[in-house]
């Protein structure tokens, strides 16, 4: 038997297979824009655990089984004995022995990893305190799509060292290019992933020198869930960190503005700048979509690889 892959933040694939993932999950999208049915899960289920609120990752996961010809299933822990305490090993070895993959969007990254430990399935990380992979999978397709290789090029990421932005740390060295991360004192990414990244990664603390220059510039939410008693705080330590049209002004000119959704109008973002012809915000969502069919297939019918190029 093959050994069984998750996906608990991108370090589990290679860049060949994320390049891959890329190519195909442009190829599934043109393949639905055509109206081409393409059905190879018919009969898999995808459980879906959600211990956090979503409306793009359920949306995408449970549209994209139905379009591969399977079936999700959203679980909550309002109503399922996980929310009552039974162990996480008892829920993974249960679970897995009836569905073909699991997807789990919860706080604590440890509890998607001990899940993977006893699950006989694909085990997806939905998006844990920690990581958020699926988004990077839309992000990057979602750059590639509109502006093809970014090897080399510069990302600039204005806002929380959260977990969105862990994930475009490790995206900058998988996919070969640099990010320049601009973040208040005291919410700096963790420095484990800092370290991991380090050769693709530097820090700032002024937005505007992080900017400048920049191919792409994201955001996102300055309060994550899950941290909802912090709002207050942290509406102070990032008053100095949205992203207006003057920020975007330092970037190039083309260049794209990004934000995994939800966003906060004048807060991290203006609204000019979601609003703009720069933002590339609802092909960014729709890509969810597209981007999880290729990873949900690839995980259970095998990853193809693609010849990364070298940076210049
Ligand atoms: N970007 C994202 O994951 O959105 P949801 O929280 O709506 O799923
Ligand atoms: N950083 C945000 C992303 C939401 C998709 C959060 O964790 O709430």
């Amino acid at each position: 038997m093959n050994e069984v892959r998750h996906f608990l933040s991108l370090n589990d694939l290679s860049a060949e297979e994320l390049y891959a993932v890329i190519d195909r999950a442009l190829e599934l999208k043109a393949m639905v824009k055509r109206g081409d049915i393409y059905q190879p899960l018919k009969n898999c289920t995808l459980a879906m655990i959600f211990e956090k609120a979503s409306t793009r990752t359920r949306v995408s996961f449970e549209t994209g089984m139905t379009q591969l010809g399977g079936h999700a299933m959203f679980l909550s822990p309002h109503d399922t004995q996980l929310g009552r305490g039974e162990p996480v090993e008892d829920s993974a070895r249960v679970i897995s022995r009836m569905v073909d993959v699991v997807m789990i969007r919860t706080f604590e990254h440890s509890m998607v990893e001990k899940f993977a430990e006893y699950s006989r399935v694909p085990v997806i990380n939905a998006l844990t305190d920690k990581f958020h992979p699926c988004q990077l999978l839309a992000d990057m397709m979602t750059w590639i799509e509109q502006r093809g290789n970014p090897v080399g090029k510069t990302a600039a990421w204005v806002g929380d060292g959260n977990n969105v932005c862990h994930s475009w740390m490790n995206a900058a060295r998988l996919f070969g290019f640099h990010l320049n991360a601009a973040c208040p004192e005291g919410y700096d990414p963790d420095a484990d992933v800092l370290t991991q990244n380090n050769n693709h990664v530097t820090m700032f603390r002024d937005p505007t020198e992080a900017v400048k220059n920049a191919d792409v510039v994201i955001t996102d939410t300055w309060a994550s869930m899950g941290q909802e008693d912090e709002k207050q705080a942290r509406l102070q330590a990032f008053a100095d960190y949205q992203v207006t049209e003057d920020v975007m002004a330092l970037a190039k000119q083309h260049a794209l503005f990004m934000h995994c959704l939800p966003a906060y109008r004048g807060m991290e973002v203006a609204n000019e700048v979601i609003e703009g012809p720069q933002s590339v915000v609802w092909d960014e969502a729709e890509n969810r979509l597209h981007a999880q069919k290729a990873l949900v297939e690839g995980l259970m019918l095998g990853f193809a690889t693609h010849q990364v190029e070298a940076a210049a």
